[in-house]
């Protein structure tokens, strides 16, 4: 299947002169749905997952199938201000300001493996943040995966310590 005939490309959105990827038409079509869960699956084939991570928002709908496939809890990060109990906090740059993603702490036992999930790598600074959390919880980042990677972006870049695994890129 060519995943990218699933993925809808929206000029000028959020702002003048971006090419915005939309996964609404991948996640609505059921066999684009079954292609993408089962190549995410493939990728973590051997690996000993014990926590699958899904960031906020779309992270959580591909990381909740994987977790599970691969009988792992799921765990979500989220933006600030929506986990009840007690976090562990990471605060990262963006091209204008900063933003901030939350994890709760007893979320991640030392030595969990850990699976980290988002639908999409762009900067990197988003995962990049979310891998010192989890390791600062004692958690060791084992692979992380994406459906899209924009890779004129060079989020890789930030994540070279990694097993970094994307579906389809676009350059
Ligand atoms: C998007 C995307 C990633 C992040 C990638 O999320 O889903 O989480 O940006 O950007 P980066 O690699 O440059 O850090 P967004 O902030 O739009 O949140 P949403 O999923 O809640 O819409
Ligand atoms: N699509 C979805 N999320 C994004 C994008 C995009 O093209 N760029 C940065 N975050």
């Amino acid at each position: 299947m060519n995943l990218k005939e699933h993925i809808r490309n929206v000029k000028d959105f959020p702002k003048q002169g971006i090419m915005f990827r939309d996964i609404t038409t991948l996640l609505k079509n059921p066999e684009a749905m079954k292609y993408t869960s089962e190549k995410l699956l493939d990728f973590a084939k051997g690996l000993n997952v014990d926590k699958v991570v899904g960031i906020e928002s779309r992270g959580f709908i591909f990381g909740s199938i994987l977790s599970e496939k691969l009988n792992a809890g799921f765990i979500p990060v989220r933006k600030p201000g929506k986990l009840p109990a007690e976090k562990e906090q990471a605060t990262y740059q963006l091209e204008y300001g900063t933003d901030t993603l939350e994890i709760h702490k007893d979320a991640i036992v030392p030595g969990d493996n850990v699976l980290i999930h988002d639908d999409l790598l762009a900067t990197g600074g988003t995962m990049e943040a979310v891998c010192k959390m989890i390791e600062k919880l004692g958690g060791n980042v084992v692979q992380i995966s994406f459906i899209i990677e924009l890779s004129f972006l060079k989020g890789r870049d930030k994540l070279k310590n990694y097993d970094v695994r994307s579906i389809v890129e676009y350059d």
